[in-house]
Formats: structure tokens, C-alpha cells, sequence
């Protein structure tokens, strides 16, 4: 079968959406690392089954498949998900990214672990770091009286000293700490003496118990400007001159063992003086010790690392206090100390993933109650009041995690992953009930006891260099960069700094002192890189790919942008590597709720696109109106309606961009005059692009459409029908 017959659009749509909902619990094996932008491994293991398989989608998704010796590359393969999903099912890989942290990740992913051993490994490592700081993490319960309770979370807001009477005050944006959705009252900051206050009503909070001051939700600290509480006089931040932000400890979220099955709600206290007394320890000892672990590395000038500056800070270890300084520097030299090397590079690894809960830019999210990591935006952005987590975790009476951001998070969500690469499981759902389906017989990794082994290579190495030899792959699956949407390296390299410190410069890649590079394939202002760019590294690595696969195989690719330009170069770079296009498909690849979309509009759908030297479409799918043009769009979007997605007008317009890239190239094809200059390629696609409708006329043709004919049904049977087909 090929994919442009065999790919069912709604039944992988409905899985995609519901992995994307929780993607641990239908891919677990993505906690071994923060990747950005993971695309669902539903979808592309959907798309090796209804490539190289010869059943409908749906008769062999929940089945075991092996596919071995067929040859699958991905030149750029992140945090991996193409080509765990081809090594799953049996396939050679071959995998490629130029930022050396996501070779450093897919070998991880790859790699065999002995479980046992990584878990006496991991228990010696937080044991022995429990001895060392495990008090720094402690605090006394007000309400009933124990003490060495363990802190969850210490909440930290930034403080100014006033310019005109030089005396010390908070920015608050506002005084809610938590909402009363998981715990039973609103809890508010006092702005007069600081004490919490626990009120049922957040509009109306009336006076503190403590000072009797007024309670209020709104802070007064807005858009860099705060007047000094003492005297008046407006201050403006950040102060980028006055080096990295301070802060002020002013509450904490805490466990109590005993106390919890008979206590209604979280345990909030305000720091006591026991508490600010562990505070003062941590910095004294972290300036006691000569530390050799943590990065010296200065930060560099980015489009995202120059929010940093204009925060004062210089050096990547100024984003965490003193405390976590030193909680990562013991870790490290735990880690560094295990004599294994395979346990080093899993502990290496989950120090390296820590880091995103264990710095002073995480936050609270005072509705869920829980901290927000560095990376839960695709940014650095700077709050007024950070979270910090208790660096070892807690557990329960039972053995599970209590709250986020610690080692015991960490390793848990670890060994889950490593145990999934030797037990694979689907999630298959009916109705509202989930059911784990195990898929014996497939597995992740290079070599497995009485099972023939598989090829995986993998090379930290831009694309646009490769040469691979000709006519040697089975399928290309991929996810390239989206134009500017992440700028991987310059996120990364937050965590490579610690990493390449922690296990040095050996690693393939880790020579370089940063991840960034010019090769590079993201739009970015400081860099310098244009569409332009983008165009002819994507076209380069196509180039390469094609040559590479066998006549007729295919080069599938996810994509998704929200403006139509990042499209143009996609189009140009599938025409100058001498491929069609045969189908776009959509299929949902985000979280709705995911902070980084939710509320922005964007959409959520991506389009894959695939390409081949030879092959067939269907003739239903070619267009050269807008009418035609909304006719193909209405169907993709009647079968997500039925897959459970409801499209929205950011979804719809990346369908059309889709549609429109697919039909530039289809157009352009016979005529392509690959030796242009880039800019007049764009151009040239642009215009073609124009020619067939804009945007807008299609939107509207489809509203009409839409009211017009009833959403189909998800029926496996109206997946994709080829009334007629053009071969090519
Ligand atoms: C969208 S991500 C891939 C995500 C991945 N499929 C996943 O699910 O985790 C795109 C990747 O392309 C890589 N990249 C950018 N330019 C590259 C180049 N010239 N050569 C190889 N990889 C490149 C980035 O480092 C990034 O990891």
C-alpha cells in the first residue's frame, strides 16, 4: 500500500488528538527528555504502517508489525519521534540533527537500560543527596504543629529598591497565589504585612486576619512600572544595569504527611524564620564549596536569550539561587562519581531534563497548583514571581510522587519511558474508557535477546551536509522546523551548558561550546536568517533526500505555520529537489490547551505532506479555483469534525496552506527551472499560489460548503477514496 491509499485521516486524527492530550501516558518514552514541538507518534506510526503495511490502518494499528530491513532516515529527528516509531517496527534507522543535545536525547531514547541497575543507581544518587540536603527542603506546619515538614514549592516574587528612598519593595502583579479550584479557598498575598489569607470570596477578600489591612487581587507592579510602596515615587523595571533580578521568599506550598488525609486542600505557609534561616545555609554553603559542576558558560545574544539580558542576566548560572545551585552541583558530583557509564549518561540525562523545574524562571500556576517549567512557553519568559520545587521530590504514603520538579518526578517518568522501549503498549479507546493494548513482539532499541538486531545511526550533523548513498531508502519521515516557530538551540543550550560540564567534550557534537549554529534551519532576527535561508537549507536536505530514497518512496513530512510565506519556501524546496507532492493530509499535532497556543489562535492541525519522484494522487484532489480548492479543504475538515476536532479558522487556513503548497508544486512541476535564484523561486511560487484563490475567497466558499453538506461520518470506508488516479 502506499500512504496517499492506505492513510486513514480520521482514525489517526482521533488518535493523535487524544495522545496529544496527555502524550506520556500514549508515549511515555518522551519523558527520557524535553524535545520542543513533539509531533504524535500515533501519527507517524500510522504513516510507516500504511506505507509498508498491507492492511487497512485501522486492522494492524493495535496489531505487532515488522518491517525489517527496510531503510528510514529522518534528517531531522529532535527529540526522535519518527524514528523511534520506524525502530519500533523493526526498520533501520538512520537519524540526523545539527543541535548535538538532540543526538545526545535519541541515543538516550534508543539506548538499552538495564532497569534494575538504573534503579539502584537512582536510589543511591537521591539517598545520598537526602543526606546532604534534604533538611534546606524542610519546614514547620503552623496549623497542627509537626515539624520538619517537606516543602513543595517556595514562591519567590522580585523586589526593587525604590530610587527616591532607597528602601526595598516587592513587585507583585497581583495577590492570588492560589485559586479555589484544587484547594477550597482563594489564598491572597496581605500587601500591607504579607501574611496569607484564606478567603471563600476572591472579588471581595476583605481585610487580612494579621494586620487588618485591605486585601486586594491586583498587584502594583504592571507593564515595568511600580510605585514604591513607602514613599511614592514610581520605579520602572527590569534593571538590566543592576546585574541579574532579586528576590524575596514570601510563601511556600508544603506537605504534611501526617495531617493530609483529615485536611482539606494544599498547606500554605507564609516563611518563618527557620525558613529564611535555611535559605541563609544554602548560600553559605554554596560559597563554602569550590564548584566544579556548574556552568561558567555567559549567555549569548539571541531572539530569545535577549529577554535574559534585559533582565540584568549575563551567565546561565545566574537563573537559579543558591539553593538550587547547590542541590545541582551535589547532583552532579553524584553522578559524576557512578562508576557505569551507561548509568552516568541516564543520570546525566535526568539532571540535564531537571534543570527545566530546578531554576528562578519557572512559575506557579495558582489554578493548577503546581510549578510551570522554564519550557512550558517556547521562550524565557521572565515572571514577578517564580517557583521553586523541592529538588529531591516527595513521596506519599503509597509510593507515588507528591508535586513536580524533583529527582523522584524525574526518575519515575524516566523508567516509565525506559520500560515502554522493552514493553510497547497503544492506547485504544471506546467510548470514554482508555484500554492499554501491549504490542508484544515489538520493542525499541538495537538489540534484543533471540530477535535480529537493527541498524540505528545516528549523527549529530546539519542536513544540508549529508550524503548518504544513492537509492538507498525505503521512506523519509520527518518533522522539519517550522520556519521561526522554536528556536531549538538557543532553548537548549540552557541545558547543554550543564550537560557538556557534566559529561564533557566526547560526545558527538560537544565540542561546540553552544548548541546554535549557522547551519541552522529557523528564521532568526539576530542570526540573520531569512526565508531565504530557510528555502535553500530545506531544499538542500530534500535534495539530499531524494537522491537517497529508492524511485517512488516517500519523503513525508509534517508542517504547520500560520502564515503562508513559511509555505513558499516548503514548496520551492520539494520543486528543487526534483519531488511531487501527492498528498496533504491533516492531522491535529498540538495540545489546544498547551500555554504556547492556548488563546493565540493559532492552529493546532499540521499538514503532511508527501513527496515522491514517481507515484499517483487522485484526481479528486487536483484544483486550480478557489472553488476547488474549498471542495478539497471541506472534506478534510468534515472528517476531523468527525474525528472529535472541531476546526477552527486558525486549523482551516494551515489546510489550505496545505492544500495550496501541494498544488503550487503539482502545477510548477513540469517547468521547474531549479537553478533561479532563490528569491524569484519564492516569488514564483507565491504567484503561482495566488493564482489559484486567495485565502479568504476559499475561507468563505467554505462556510458555504459546509452548511451545505452534513459532516461525514468517521466510517473507516470515507478515509480516502481514489475515484481516479494521475500517476506521475
Ligand atoms: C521540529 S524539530 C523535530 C522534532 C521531532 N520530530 C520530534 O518529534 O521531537 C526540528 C529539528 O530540526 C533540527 N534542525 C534544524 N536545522 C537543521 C539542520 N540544518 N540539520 C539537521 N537538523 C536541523 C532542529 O535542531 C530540530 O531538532
Amino acid at each position: 500500500m502506499t500512504i496517499e491509499h492506505a492513510f486513514d485521516i480520521p482514525f489517526v486524527a482521533a488518535l493523535a488528538l487524544k495522545e496529544k492530550q496527555i502524550q506520556q501516558n500514549y508515549r511515555p518514552i518522551i519523558a527520557v527528555h524535553k524535545w520542543f514541538a513533539r509531533r504524535p507518534g500515533t501519527l507517524f506510526r500510522a504513516l510507516a504502517l500504511a506505507e509498508f503495511g498491507d492492511r487497512p490502518l485501522r486492522d494492524v494499528f493495535y496489531q505487532a508489525n515488522a518491517f525489517p530491513g527496510r531503510q528510514v532516515a529522518d534528517p531531522f529527528m529532535g527529540g526522535g519521534t519518527p524514528l523511534i516509531e520506524a525502530n519500533r517496527l523493526g526498520c533501520d534507522c538512520q537519524g540526523f540533527d545539527v543541535n548535538p543535545m538532540s543526538a545526545w536525547i535519541v541515543r538516550e531514547e534508543l539506548a538499552h537500560l538495564d532497569l534494575a541497575a538504573y534503579d539502584a543507581a537512582a536510589a543511591a544518587l537521591t539517598g545520598a543527596l537526602a543526606v546532604e540536603i534534604d533538611g534546606l527542603y524542610h519546614t514547620d506546619c503552623p496549623t497542627y504543629g509537626e515539624t520538619d515538614c517537606p516543602v513543595k514549592y517556595f514562591l519567590w516574587v522580585k523586589e526593587i529598591d525604590c530610587t527616591a528612598c532607597g528602601l526595598a519593595f516587592d513587585l507583585f502583579p497581583g495577590y492570588l497565589l492560589a485559586e479555589a479550584t484544587r484547594h477550597p479557598l482563594n489564598v491572597l498575598v496581605c500587601p500591607g504585612c504579607g501574611d496569607l489569607n484564606e478567603v471563600a470570596d476572591a472579588k471581595h477578600p476583605g481585610a487580612c486576619r494579621t494586620c487588618d489591612g485591605r486585601l486586594q487581587l491586583t498587584g502594583p507592579a504592571k507593564r515595568s512600572r511600580c510605585n514604591c510602596p513607602h514613599c511614592g515615587q514610581p520605579n520602572t523595571y527590569p534593571r538590566p544595569a543592576a546585574g541579574p533580578p532579586r528576590h524575596r521568599l514570601f510563601a511556600m506550598e508544603y506537605y504534611n504527611p501526617a495531617r493530609k488525609s483529615a485536611h482539606a486542600g494544599r498547606f500554605f505557609k507564609r516563611p518563618d524564620a527557620r525558613d529564611l534561616a535555611r535559605v541563609a545555609t544554602a548560600g553559605a554553603r554554596l560559597a563554602a564549596l569550590t564548584p566544579t559542576l556548574i556552568p561558567e558558560d555567559a549567555i549569548p545574544r539571541g531572539d530569545e536569550t535577549d529577554r535574559l539580558h534585559r533582565w540584568g542576566y549575563r551567565y546561565y548560572r545566574e537563573l537559579f539561587n543558591h539553593r538550587q545551585l547547590l542541590a545541582l552541583e551535589l547532583s552532579a558530583r553524584l553522578i559524576a562519581a557512578n562508576p557505569e557509564e551507561r548509568l552516568r549518561q541516564a543520570l546525566a540525562t535526568n539532571l540535564s531534563d531537571l534543570l527545566r523545574y530546578q531554576n528562578m524562571l519557572c512559575r506557579y500556576d495558582a489554578m493548577a497548583l503546581k510549578s510551570l517549567d522554564i519550557f512550558s512557553v517556547h521562550g524565557f519568559p521572565v515572571g514577578l514571581v517564580q517557583c521553586e520545587s523541592n529538588i529531591l521530590g516527595i513521596r506519599n504514603d503509597k509510593g507515588g510522587g507528591v508535586g513536580s520538579g524533583g529527582w523522584v518526578n524525574i526518575i519515575d517518568k524516566y523508567r516509565k519511558a525506559k520500560a515502554y522501549c522493552d514493553a510497547p503498549f497503544e492506547v485504544r479507546q471506546v467510548g470514554t474508557r482508555k484500554t492499554l493494548v501491549p504490542i508484544a513482539g515489538e520493542w525499541i532499541g538495537e538489540e534484543r535477546e533471540g530477535e535480529p538486531g537493527r541498524s540505528i545511526r545516528l549523527r549529530c550533523a546539519s542536513a544540508t551536509d549529508l550524503d548518504l548513498p544513492t537509492a538507498s531508502l525505503d521512506a523519509v519521515f520527518t518533522d522539519p522546523p517550522y520556519f521561526g516557530n522554536v528556536q531549538y538551540a538557543e532553548l537548549m543550550d540552557f541545558c547543554y551548558v550543564w550537560l557538556r560540564r557534566l559529561v564533557g567534550n566526547t560526545p558527538e557534537g560537544f565540542a561546540r561550546p553552544s548548541t546554535r549554529s549557522a547551519d541552522e534551519l529557523t528564521g532568526n532576527i539576530t542570526e540573520d536568517r531569512d526565508l531565504t535561508h530557510f528555502a535553500e537549507g530545506l531544499a538542500a536536505v530534500y535534495g539530499h533526500m531524494a537522491r537517497a530514497l529508492k524511485p517512488g518512496a516517500p519523503l513525508a513530512f509534517t508542517y504547520h505555520h500560520n502564515r503562508i510565506e513559511a509555505y513558499h519556501a516548503v514548496g520551492v524546496a520539494i520543486l528543487d529537489a526534483g519531488l511531487n507532492c501527492s498528498a496533504s493530509l491533516p492531522c491535529p499535532a498540538e495540545m489546544s490547551g498547551s500555554i504556547h497556543i492556548h488563546g493565540t489562535g493559532s492552529s493546532i492541525v499540521d499538514t503532511v505532506l508527501v513527496c515522491r519522484t514517481t507515484g499517483s494522487t487522485g484526481r479528486r484532489w487536483l484544483f486550480e479555483t478557489p472553488e476547488g480548492l474549498a471542495r478539497v479543504v471541506a472534506a478534510d475538515l468534515a472528517l476531523l469534525t468527525a474525528a472529535g476536532r472541531v476546526p477552527t479558522a486558525g486549523d482551516t487556513r494551515c489546510i489550505i496552506f496545505g492544500h495550496l503548497t501541494r498544488m503550487g508544486v503539482w502545477l510548477l512541476r513540469p517547468d521547474w527551472d531549479a537553478s533561479r535564484a532563490m528569491r524569484d523561486k519564492v516569488a514564483c511560487f507565491a504567484e503561482c499560489l495566488a493564482g489559484l484563490g486567495g485565502v479568504d475567497e476559499a475561507l468563505k466558499l467554505i462556510e458555504a460548503t459546509k452548511v451545505a453538506q452534513p459532516p461525514r461520518s468517521a466510517d473507516p470506508e470515507i478515509s480516502l477514496q481514489f475515484n481516479d488516479i494521475l500517476s506521475f
